[in-house]
């Protein structure tokens, strides 16, 4: 979910409205606002996306006021109706809180509600809330006060954001396993689930902790724990770009980021390679002795994450000969994984929020493993419990499904292999030298791939009516191909699934029918022959049980072309680092089918960028 709150001399409700808009990726099952104005409060709530929230405004509108709050909700309890849209107040109708996670002792405290003549009308475990605040309110006189008070009896994980019309010039946070920045500004401050959601107003941000509430008036911030005992804080700089965070003429934020991947694999190599063309990764603050006396690799990350993960671990397996594991995030700590101080454990994110990656994190460090971030967003809560963090630099990623993120996910899980094998002397310097000078000029040949793209989307287009889409890979091809299957079910809502294409002898090809659409990643024909005969064998055995064939081949690749029903090209890169450019046409692909079926780009349904609950 995204929670905005504000305090200033703006119209609150514009600048909620707007913080809101920017936060929508993180859920758009229902929307709403709450604002503080003479002496009252006004509220307004909506399902679906903030487009029926804004209507309902247009229609019936609130009274002005310079503090409120907001929230776009992705459900968990209770589904995306008007009644379960945030924010929940309370019976007297004074306070109202906005929350995103989960309280897990809610039907408790619902109960105990109830019995003291509450009477609570919707089914979400927010609104126990609202209620718990109304009556520590009403003892204490002062809302931060009454949020710690509450915020001790709740269970779970919670960002809650409120205000109460008793104590008008105020907005009052908390935070527990769930995000929640503050920006200062000037004579006005602002509250957020991330920093996009208030960068038009100020670059200054202030990170909340684990366990603590925040008090917003005009003139200041006030931190405490739960406990009341002040916090320290330190404010830092926000360097994202605010129109990085629009479209930029694009007609969906996914073909922009998509268009941005030359730039984000550029910008991640940045200041990570010298003159000299060496490899230089200061940040990793992981001592050497700790990275040279690492004897297993875990990957945990989820979605998009995940398959960059599986890509890693060719990379890092193949450069540091560290057996290196890769699991989903959700499945980690339930299996009661082998971990110790020997273990590294590497934990991509894109938005450094994914609890089923944070709760994963947080059983590899119980275990006395060491944690190593890679992730997009700056001060987010994973890389902040981590015991170090490669940022990628893709910028702002708005579009649901991930594109330039993934790019730089493997940039740097490439550049963190190199690093570990560097460390522990399996790879010397003119073997790093030259896969650093490859991965160099690798944002020009993405480029290149973009350029060639236009038989790509009218290909799409003609598939369009089709109802399944099959993707085949091998080595690094097979994580390429489960991306591409994700990518087509996350926006065009295909049946789309990936397979290795040596298993398809195993059970799959049974699947193959006349005019199914097979896409096929090639292997470069260079080095790893057997492998790609092997693929060829493979197009071929579909292809002759009637499959029309996709075939995503490097430039120069003539063995392919007899069994190609279409051919996409794709530059020649040493094979570790083709899903660089491989993954790109499946990108556009699934863009564009997703546009011919007339469904949502940029916000597929069901989904949310950020999941921030288990
Ligand atoms: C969500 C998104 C996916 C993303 C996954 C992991 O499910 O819809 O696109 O890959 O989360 O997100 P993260 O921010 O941890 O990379």
């Amino acid at each position: 979910c995204g929670i905005v709150g504000y305090v200033g001399g703006q119209s609150a409700l514009d600048v909620v409205v707007a913080g809101l808009k920017r936060l929508e990726y993180r859920g758009y099952d229902s929307a709403g606002v709450a604002v503080l104005s003479d002496g009252g409060l006004a509220a307004a709530k909506r399902a679906g996306k903030l487009v029926n929230l804004d209507k309902e405004l247009a229609e019936r509108p609130l009274p002005g006021g310079s503090v409120g709050i907001g929230h776009t909700r992705w459900a968990t309890h209770g589904g995306p109706t008007d009644a379960n849209a945030h924010p929940h107040l309370d019976n007297a109708g004074r306070v109202a809180v906005v929350h995103n996670g989960i309280i897990e002792n809610f039907a408790v405290l619902r109960e105990e509600l109830a019995g003291r003549g509450h009477d609570l009308t919707s089914e979400t475990d927010t609104e126990v809330v609202a209620h718990l605040l109304a009556e520590e309110f009403s003892s204490t006189g002062d809302l931060a006060e009454s949020m710690r008070l509450v915020c001790r009896r709740l269970d779970g994980a919670f960002t809650l954001v409120a205000v109460h019309a008793d104590q008008p010039d105020t907005v009052v946070g908390a935070r527990r396993n769930s995000p929640l920045v503050v920006g200062v500004g000037e004579g006005e401050n602002f509250l957020a689930s991330d920093v996009s959601a208030f960068i038009a107003h100020t670059r200054s941000a202030i990170e909340l902790g684990q366990d603590q509430v925040v008090e917003l008036t005009r003139e200041g911030v006030t931190v405490t724990g739960f406990d009341g005992t002040p916090a320290d804080v330190r404010a830092y700089h926000v360097d994202w770009d605010a129109s990085a965070a629009e479209k930029g003429g694009y007609d969906h934020f996914m073909l922009k980021e998509i268009a941005e991947q030359p730039k984000a694999v550029a910008d991640t190599l940045l200041g990570r390679i010298d003159a000299s063309g060496r490899l230089t990764l200061d940040e990793v603050r992981i001592p050497d002795t700790v990275l040279r006396e690492a004897d297993k690799i875990v990957v945990v990350a989820c979605g998009t994450a995940f398959h960059a993960g599986l890509i890693a671990k060719y990379a890092i397996e193949h450069w540091t000969r560290i057996p290196c594991e890769v699991e989903l995030a959700s499945e980690f700590r339930y299996r009661d994984p082998i971990l110790g101080p020997r273990t590294l454990v590497i934990a991509i994110s894109q938005s450094g929020e994914t609890m089923d990656t944070l709760m994963a994190l947080r059983h590899a460090r119980e275990q006395g493993a060491k944690v190593l971030a890679v992730c997009n967003t700056n001060g987010s809560t994973i890389p902040r419990e981590s015991d170090a963090v490669l940022y990628t630099h893709a910028g702002p990623e708005v579009a649901v499904a991930s594109t330039k993120a993934f790019l730089t996910q493997l940039v740097a899980c490439y550049l963190l292999a190199l690093h570990l094998g560097q460390v522990r002397g399996t790879q010397w310097g003119d073997e790093v030298l030259a896969v650093v000078r490859e991965l160099a000029r690798i944002g020009e040949e993405v480029e290149r791939v973009l350029e060639t793209m236009e038989p790509v989307r009218a290909l799409a287009r003609s598939l369009a009516h089709k109802d399944t889409v099959l993707f085949l890979g091998r080595h690094v091809g097979h994580p390429v191909a489960l991306e591409g299957a994700l990518k087509l079910k996350e926006l065009a809502y295909m049946h789309a699934e990936g397979f290795a294409a040596g298993e398809l002898k195993h059970g799959p090809i049974a699947l193959i029918e006349e005019d199914l659409p097979v896409v096929v990643v090639v292997p470069s024909p260079e080095g790893r022959s057997v492998l790609h005969d092997k693929i060829v064998s493979n197009i071929q055995e579909i292809r002759a049980r009637g499959a029309r064939t996709i075939v995503i081949a490097e430039e120069g690749d003539e063995a392919v072309v007899p069994y190609a029903d279409h051919l996409v090209r794709i530059p020649a890169t040493p094979t570790l680092l083709q899903p660089l450019v491989a993954t790109v046409p499946l990108q556009v692909f699934a863009c564009e089918l997703a546009t011919a079926r007339g469904n949502e780009v940029d916000q597929p349904r069901n989904l949310a960028k950020s999941v921030t609950v288990e």
